[in-house]
Order: structure tokens, then C-alpha cells, then sequence
């Protein structure tokens, strides 16, 4: 098949309106679209349609039993697509949409339980970027979209990144240039009577208490052990699949600074006379410290977006460059850290050193 690449902005930042109506013809026909949103680009396809959902599947090599995300351009789309809208998830919309946070309610008939993964509940966002909600407008569909990588790769953050995984495979990529936060939404189950956050992401539970009073994260979130991982299932099927996967061994080192960068130094040094090639993931404070050829800053860790916007291109990067070992400094707050780290940890396969 012949991928489409297209700008989805012209060069005044205008949106180019041919590519976008282009993508949106292709949503109508059931084909699939790759488009930027604020978080990451996503794999578009007709929520409504059974086919175009396993087409998703099919593209991205995922598991069918991982639900996708629908994707509307205004809160009115919601309502057919569930039993009921509550004031609680309604207030939710109001407050965070467009924007990065996923809502899980209960669905109605007509969504399909291909695009849910078979579960009665489906999971809805409206993303903060201006093409991707021209395009869905356009296309008068709900658009299920998955993160528009090959399964078990990083998120794509840039149009590169979903031309390396998919094209050939797909209808369309509509190019939006580098996405801002760089990671997933933030997941919230509306469903059950307290609400629960299934997938760390940028809108924090703290800010999700202020509207809603009690918050929780699902039990398995907090798990940052393999064998324990093992036994708790998450809440949200594909927190459950080793994700977000470097082809390298990549092995976190958490505690007092200095002792980190010591101790990765000294990883460094034994992996390197093993004849392996070793790559180092830190912060710009500390990247003249390490003894290593294959040095990747995140940037500032104050500043936590220019983290979580670099983790999936740097992880791309070693890949490329046939890293065998990453050493990862650790990068936890209460804040967008959260997420990096439970992204983090979840692509070193929760090995952490503690130091
Ligand atoms: O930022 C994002 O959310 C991106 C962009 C493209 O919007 N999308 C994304 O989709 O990350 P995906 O498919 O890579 O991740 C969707 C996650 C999976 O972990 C899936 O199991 C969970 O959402 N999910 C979807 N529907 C669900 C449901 N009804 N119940 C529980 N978890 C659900
Ligand atoms: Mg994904």
C-alpha cells in the first residue's frame, strides 16, 4: 500500500486544509490515518467500524484484546457513545478537554466491542491539537486511535518516527512536526465510585482531586516489582504488555546522585571490557560526568516536559546507534515525573538499582 505523507500545517502555521480534508476522506472510507496530537501521534480509524479497528490492529501488530481510545472534536460527539454522561466525567470534559486525559465511561450500542477491546466500556479524548480536531470534525466519525507505533516500540513523537513503523501499512501520515508533552495521556475510569487513574500521564492526580475529591491510582501502577508485576493485572489491558521497549537491556539506577553517577560509571566500565556498547540516559547537570561515547540528556529535570517530550526519541535513538546496555538515571515527582517514571520503568522491564 502507498503511505500518503502530507504536512497537516502549512508554513505561516496555518492549517493545510488539503491534507487535512485528504485525511479525512481516507477516516470516511475506513482507512487509516496517522495524525499528530499534543501527547503523541496516534493511529486513526472509524470508531464505528469493526474493520477499520482491525486494521489497527493488524497494523500496528497489537493484541486485540487492548481497547483503543476514541477520539471526538467536541464533548456533544460523546453522547452517543455512551450509556450515560455523569456530572463528575462531564465536569472532567469541561475542565481538561482538549486536551491529555482519557475518560473511561460505560458504552452504548454502537460502539463496537472490536474497538473496545471487548469490554463494555469505552474510552474517550479530545486531543489539543488543532489538525487532529479539523480532521475528526471533517470526518463526522468517532476516530479510535492507539498510539501510532509498532507494538512494544516507544510512542512515535515525531511524523519520522511513524514512517519508520508503518509506512507501507497504512492510508496516510499527516505530519504536525514534533509533538509537545511526548508521552500518553493521562487514563481516568469514570466508571466504578472512586475514581481510578489507570495510565499516569500530564494532568496529575492532584489536579484531578481538586475537581473530583477522592482519586486512585489503579493498585498495579504503584508496583515496581517484576515478580510482583506479574501477579497484579492492570485495569487498563495494555499497561499489562511490556511497552514502550528499547531493543537494548535498559536498567535504571535510582538514589543519591553522586552515588548514581558513580555506580553508572562503574556499569559503564564492566559492560564496555565485556565488548557490549553501553549508553548512558541523564539529565544536562549531570552529563559531562559519565565516562561513556554514548551520552543522551532528557534536559533540565525541573523542567519536566522537555523530559517527557525527549524519553521516547532518546529511547529510538539507542536503537539506533545498536546500544546493548542503556544506564538511566531516574527522573520521580509528584508531578509529570510520575509518568516518565512509570513509563520509564515499564520500558527497562522494572530493572531498578537501588543505590
Ligand atoms: O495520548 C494518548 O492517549 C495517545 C494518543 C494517540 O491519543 N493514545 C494512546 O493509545 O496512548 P494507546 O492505544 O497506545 O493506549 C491506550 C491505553 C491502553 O493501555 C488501553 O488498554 C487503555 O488505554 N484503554 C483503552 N480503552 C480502555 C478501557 N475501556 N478500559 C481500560 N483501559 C482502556
Ligand atoms: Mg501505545
Amino acid at each position: 500500500m502507498e503511505t500518503v505523507f502530507e504536512k497537516a500545517y502549512l508554513e505561516n502555521d496555518e492549517l493545510n486544509m488539503d491534507a487535512i480534508s485528504k485525511a479525512a476522506a481516507f477516516l470516511e472510507e475506513e482507512k487509516l490515518v496517522a495524525f499528530p496530537t499534543e501527547t503523541v501521534y496516534g493511529l486513526g480509524g472509524n470508531a464505528l467500524s469493526k474493520d477499520a479497528s482491525k486494521h489497527i490492529y493488524a497494523a500496528k501488530g497489537r493484541p486485540s484484546d487492548n481497547p483503543l481510545i476514541v477520539h471526538v472534536a467536541d464533548i456533544k460527539s460523546v453522547y452517543p457513545l455512551v450509556k450515560e454522561l455523569n456530572e463528575k466525567a462531564k465536569m472532567l470534559m469541561e475542565k481538561f478537554w482538549p486536551g491529555p486525559l482519557t475518560i473511561i465511561l460505560n458504552k452504548s450500542d454502537i460502539v463496537p466491542y472490536e474497538t473496545t477491546g471487548g469490554l463494555d466500556t469505552v474510552a474517550l479524548r479530545m486531543p489539543d491539537n488543532k489538525a487532529a480536531l479539523k480532521m475528526i470534525e471533517l470526518s463526522e466519525v468517532p476516530v479510535a486511535a492507539p498510539s501510532a507505533n509498532t507494538s512494544g516500540k516507544p510512542s512515535p513523537t515525531k511524523a519520522e518516527h511513524v514512517y519508520e513503523d508503518l509506512d507501507g501499512k497504512i492510508s496516510m501520515i499527516l505530519d504536525g512536526g514534533e509533538v509537545g508533552i511526548g508521552i500518553e495521556s493521562t487514563i481516568i475510569d469514570m466508571t466504578g465510585d472512586i475514581p481510578t487513574i489507570l495510565r499516569p500521564g500530564y494532568v496529575t492526580k492532584n489536579e484531578l482531586s481538586k475537581l473530583l475529591g477522592e482519586v486512585k491510582y489503579d493498585e498495579a501502577l504503584l508496583i515496581r516489582d517484576k515478580e510482583k508485576a506479574k501477579k497484579i493485572v492492570p485495569k487498563a489491558p495494555g499497561m499489562k504488555y511490556r511497552h514502550y521497549a528499547p531493543k537494548a537491556d535498559f536498567i535504571l539506577i535510582e538514589g543519591d546522585e553522586e552515588k548514581v553517577i558513580e555506580k553508572i560509571n562503574e556499569l559503564v566500565t564492566e559492560y564496555e571490557n565485556k565488548g557490549y556498547k553501553t549508553g548512558v540516559i541523564c539529565q544536562d547537570k549531570t552529563k559531562d560526568r559519565y565516562k561513556c561515547e554514548n551520552v543522551i540528556s532528557l534536559g533540565n529535570k525541573e523542567n519536566e516536559v522537555t523530559i517527557s517530550h525527549n524519553l521516547y526519541a532518546t529511547l529510538r535513538e539507542f536503537d539506533k546507534r545498536e546500544t546493548d546496555y542503556i544506564f538511566g538515571e531516574t527522573f520521580m515527582s509528584d508531578n509529570l515525573g510520575t509518568a516518565i517514571m512509570n513509563r520509564m520503568i515499564k520500558a527497562a522491564g522494572y530493572q531498578i538499582i537501588d543505590v
